[in-house]
Parts: structure tokens; sequence; C-alpha cells
């Protein structure tokens, strides 16, 4: 089986996927070099949650900063992006998930900060079909904690297992099925994040 084969017979079976080696470890030294120097050019802002732009902003429920990927931007010709557009043709193939776009953001967290139980489709928005988190933690001790937590599929309440985010760890699960968390970090938390979906790039 290649890599894409192992993480769509583990979203078949469970409905998430997780696996370490699959994207090129070299990979993710660059896209956190990306990540830092958007960071230093204070590029990224507050993760929001919901579309309510009111209440959408609260660092004890989502306490990451974000940075968009722009389309068209040197960061948007990594080879990541390729590989996931490649990855999202072969779901298409194969299951007709009519995946027309993708979207990707960087994302750290600071120090003390998580994000709250959460599914990743908005309420009464489905265009967000599959989630893609990529760690870029180097040398992350498990002490550090910030591990995504899952949830079971029929049962939001029992959590089902924890992973670090160690660098080329690779998360992908059904947007709008797996209840999933990110557990306060003791040290900042660095991702790419991102999901392939179902409408046109806005
Ligand atoms: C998200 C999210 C999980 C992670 O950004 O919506 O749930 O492990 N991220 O970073
Ligand atoms: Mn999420």
């Amino acid at each position: 089986m290649n890599d894409y084969d192992q993480i769509i017979h583990a979203l078949n079976q469970r409905g998430w996927s997780i696996s370490d080696g699959a994207v090129p470890q070299a990979w993710c030294g660059e896209l956190l070099a990306a990540a830092r120097e958007q960071w230093e050019a204070g590029a990224f802002e507050p993760g929001e949650f919901g579309l309510d732009p009111a209440g959408g902003r609260q660092p004890e429920v989502r306490g990451d900063a974000i940075c968009w990927v722009q389309p068209g931007s040197d960061i948007a010709r990594h080879a990541f992006f390729d590989w996931m557009a490649r990855f999202r043709a072969v779901l298409n193939d194969r299951y007709g998930l009519g995946l027309r776009s993708q979207e990707f953001h960087f994302a750290r967290y600071p120090e003390g900060r998580g994000y709250r139980k959460h599914l990743d489709q908005h309420r009464g928005r489905n265009v967000r079909k599959v989630s893609i988190v990529l760690y870029l933690n180097e040398g992350w001790d498990a002490a550090h904690g910030g591990e995504l937590a899952l949830y079971a599929l029929t049962n939001p309440e029992l959590e089902v297992q924890r992973f670090t985010p160690i660098a080329g760890r690779l998360a992908v699960f059904m947007s709008g099925l797996i209840p999933h968390a990110v557990l306060p970090a003791r040290a900042t938390r660095w991702s790419v994040a991102g999901w392939l979906r179902t409408d046109e790039r806005a």
C-alpha cells in the first residue's frame, strides 16, 4: 500500500488517520521556517471559531493564532500542497467526494493554550469535508502536552486516543464526523492545518 492507501484505509475504517513518515521530514523544517517568517512579519491573526464575528474570538476556547497560505504566494508552491492536491484527486477518483478546493493555514499555539472539543464544520455548512494537520515541532517532549485528542464518532464524550504533535506526524480526519480537541501545550506548538472542500476557492 502507498501512503495515500494507508490513510484512506484508516479513514474508511474509523473516520481518522494518523501517520508518521507519510510526508518527507524535510518538509516540516521548510514549512516551520516559512511559518516563523510570517510570525515575525506580524502576519498571524487570532484563530476564530464559528461564523459569529462577535463570539468567535475567545482564547480560552481557541487559543491559536493563524496565518493563511495565500494562493499564488511562494510558500503555496511548496511540495506539501501539491501532495495534498494529489491526495484530493485520489479521494475524488475513488469515492466521488467532489473535493474542488483546499485551504491551509499555519497555526501557532502559545504556551498554555489549546482548542476545546469541536467539529470542523460550521453549523449548517458542510463544505469542509476532510481535515488535515501536519505537525512541525522538532524535539517535542511528551511532557509538553499539546496533544490532539480524538473522540468517538458515535459518542463525543468518549475519548478514543491522544497524539503528541511531533514533527512529521500527519492527522487526517472527516471534518464533520470526528470531534477533536487540542489539549493545552506547555511549549509553543506549530502546525500547518487545512481542509479539502467541496466548493471552489472563495
Ligand atoms: C483546528 C484543529 C487540531 C490540531 O485547527 O481546527 O482542530 O491538532 N487543530 O492542531
Ligand atoms: Mn479542528
